[in-house]
């Protein structure tokens, strides 16, 4: 439940229907919720401080959560940005995956390597791990867009500036969206990235597609704003005339004779068509695996343009962090924000070996519940006790439970990948009660309505028993408590050793075994799939895990500072794809060899799975 909730805009202007020009042309259903959740205002979730990375004078933040709630904070707290990316879901109806990779066992080493030459080393090594979902309905995307871009605009600085990335699927009407939350003279341009490197394979479209556009506006035109021509080589150079001013007028330039002076130009200013190359995943440059991973010339470019040294960027919808690092390696601040946890994973450790300062939160406001919606969702009818399909229901209802005195409860659930319909407010109870239930059988006496959040539980029930259009009882369930005991903790057995010869430190915990359920469990479904699908050219190999299960970690730390709380990490080691070790932010040729080492005493250990689940002991 929120702690409070905060306007979207300074003065919100009473009675003012907000999407007014927007449902004029388009007149989409569900306009009229998006202007309640606008008056009622973005909610105000309590922070939690997870880990600080260096000293960080500058503020740096990566925050763990929704980026409507990370607006309320920042927007509780004061801060306002100078420049915002952002490259939200284009509701393109996929569901992303990582590649999660097993490491490289150091105690069964030499069997892998050796498999490692009779195998490609993905096929070895790799299985996919659904990230996040994208799978709304257009109008629903469109009223989630326009909250998301309200609570946006309520942190811009006044001469701040946003660049909207998107594509085909959503481009055209979010621009629309736009025109009415920043005001047409605030557009200042469609930038078209061009990614002219990637393989169409064998395309049906009539064109291929090789461009997302990115719509440029700044706050308020008025004010000013920061932007810098930016310029680069040419393909080829060409000759130009040369030119000068006189008396305010241009004119070419000429030589004794009178014959125009010309020159050869090797540099061109940047229009709005960008030609940057696709990351493909043999780009080692940059890291990869992040399902929407964008280049880091891209970022470069926007942020160059837009912003000078010292100036804030943020991106709400942060992904791999691509923009958290640009900034950072440009000498600007930076704020990243997601809900992913594997977001916020990646990010981290991208931001330490590029030796950024920062501090991570995480908001309070549900997404922290469950790591991974789309597996959630899939899981979700073995997690309530007697959910069933009911073909009769409406798919608004997830399914039904049966009574034997009340005969079938159909059963609300949130839709966890869409964070829209995360929060039980009277919008969606109204429809509940004047959309929903009115649809169903007449002989239909309860249902269960379950949430992830609400805004107040006793307003939602006075709401309820104030309106007396409907007989059917509402019971209202909290998710969380189905939820809490989804992801078992992982085991490790370890042991520590005190060494007065070791380069890395004085104290080595030495990981013995190391058991996870659940990525155990994705494992077998992996097997399972792989054996199904098994071909005489390309035979089932199953992926076995050692008895010591070393190959499921990813990344360890060391805590020598505090046995409790916000977590220090004094000594740290991730294991790359490849199994190289990367210490404390440095990236090394070493193979991991089952230890971690610290010159303080270590008081607690943490340790990262292949799939993102961290679990923490007392050493
Ligand atoms: C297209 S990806 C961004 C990729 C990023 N630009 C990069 O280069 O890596 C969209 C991201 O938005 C995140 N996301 C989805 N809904 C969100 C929300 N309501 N608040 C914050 N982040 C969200 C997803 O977890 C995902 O990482």
């Amino acid at each position: 439940m929120p702690i409070k909730y905060i306007p979207f805009i300074p003065e919100p202007v009473e009675g003012q229907a907000v999407l007014g020009n927007f449902n004029r042309i388009l007149k989409y259903k569900g306009a009229d919720d998006v202007s309640m959740v606008l008056q009622r205002g973005m909610p105000l979730y309590e922070m939690e401080k997870q880990e600080t990375v260096g000293g960080n004078p500058d503020g740096n933040l990566v925050i763990r959560g929704e980026c409507v709630s990370a607006c309320a904070y920042l927007k509780d707290r004061g801060i306002q940005v100078d420049l915002v990316y952002i490259d939200p879901p284009f509701a393109s109806g996929a569901d992303y995956a990582k590649k999660v990779y097993i490491r490289r066992n150091p105690k069964v080493a030499e069997a892998i390597a050796q498999a490692e030459q009779e195998l490609d080393i993905d096929e070895l090594k790799a299985f996919e791990e659904k990230m996040y979902g994208d799978v709304w309905d257009k109008e629903k995307y469109l009223n989630w867009m326009y909250e998301n871009l309200m609570a946006i605009k309520s942190v811009m600085s006044e001469t701040a500036s946003i660049y909207v990335h998107l594509d085909f699927h959503v481009g055209h009407y979010v621009k629309i969206l736009l025109d009415e939350i920043f005001g047409e003279d605030n557009y200042q341009n469609d930038i078209y990235w061009y990614y002219y490197n990637k393989l169409h394979g064998a395309t049906k479209q009539v064109f291929p597609r090789a461009t997302d556009m990115i719509l440029y506006y700044v706050k308020n035109r008025e004010a000013g704003f920061t932007f810098h021509h930016l310029t680069e080589e040419r393909e080829k150079p060409i000759k130009k005339l040369k030119y000068s001013f006189v008396n305010g007028h241009i004119q070419n330039d000429k030589d004794e004779s009178g014959k125009s002076i010309t020159y050869l130009s090797t540099e061109r200013q940047i229009d709005n068509v960008w030609k940057i190359s696709m990351l493909q995943p043999a780009d080692k440059t940059e890291p990869t695996g992040y399902a929407t991973q964008k280049p880091e010339a891209l970022l470069e470019r926007i942020i160059k343009a837009s912003s000078n040294e010292g100036m804030l960027v943020a991106d709400f919808f942060g992904g791999s962090g691509v923009t958290a690092a640009v900034s950072s390696k440009l000498g600007r601040r930076f704020i990243h924000c997601d809900i992913g946890l594997n977001s916020i994973q990646t990010t981290r450790d991208r931001l330490k070996t590029d030796g950024a300062q920062f501090q991570v939160l995480e908001i309070k406001d549900g997404v922290q519940l469950y790591r991974n919606p789309v597996q959630t969702m899939d899981k979700i009818k073995s997690l309530i006790p007697g959910l069933k399909n009911e073909d009769s229901l409406d798919s608004f209802w997830e399914g039904a439970v049966t009574d034997s005195r009340l005969g079938t409860i159909p059963v609300y659930v949130p839709n966890l990948m869409d964070s829209s319909s995360k929060l039980l407010d009277v919008v969606t109870m109204n429809r509940i009660i004047h959309q929903a239930i009115p649809d169903l059988d007449s002989s239909i006496k309860k249902v269960i309505v379950y949430y992830i959040d609400i805004t107040s539980e006793e307003e939602i029930r006075k709401f309820i028993a104030q309106d007396d259009s409907t007989d059917v009882e509402i019971e209202l369930r909290d998710l969380k408590a189905v939820l809490d005991g989804v992801v078992i903790g992982d085991w490790a057995e370890f042991h520590v050793e005190e060494r007065t010869d070791d380069l890395f430190g004085r104290y080595a915990v030495v990981v013995d075994a190391f058991v996870s359920d659940r990525v155990l469990q994705k494992i077998d479904e992996f097997n399972q799939k792989a054996r199904m699908n098994a071909t005489a050219k390309k035979p089932f190999k199953p992926i076995e895990i050692s008895d010591t299960g070393l190959e499921l970690i990813e990344y360890l730390s060391l805590d020598c500072t505090a046995g409790q709380g916000e977590w220090h990490s004094d000594s740290e080691i991730k294991i790359d794809k490849n199994g190289f070790v990367i210490r404390n932010g440095e990236k090394t040729k070493e193979f991991w060899d089952g230890t971690i080492r610290s010159e303080k005493k270590p008081l607690r250990l943490k340790i990262r799975n292949i799939c993102g689940d961290e679990t923490v002991w007392e050493v």
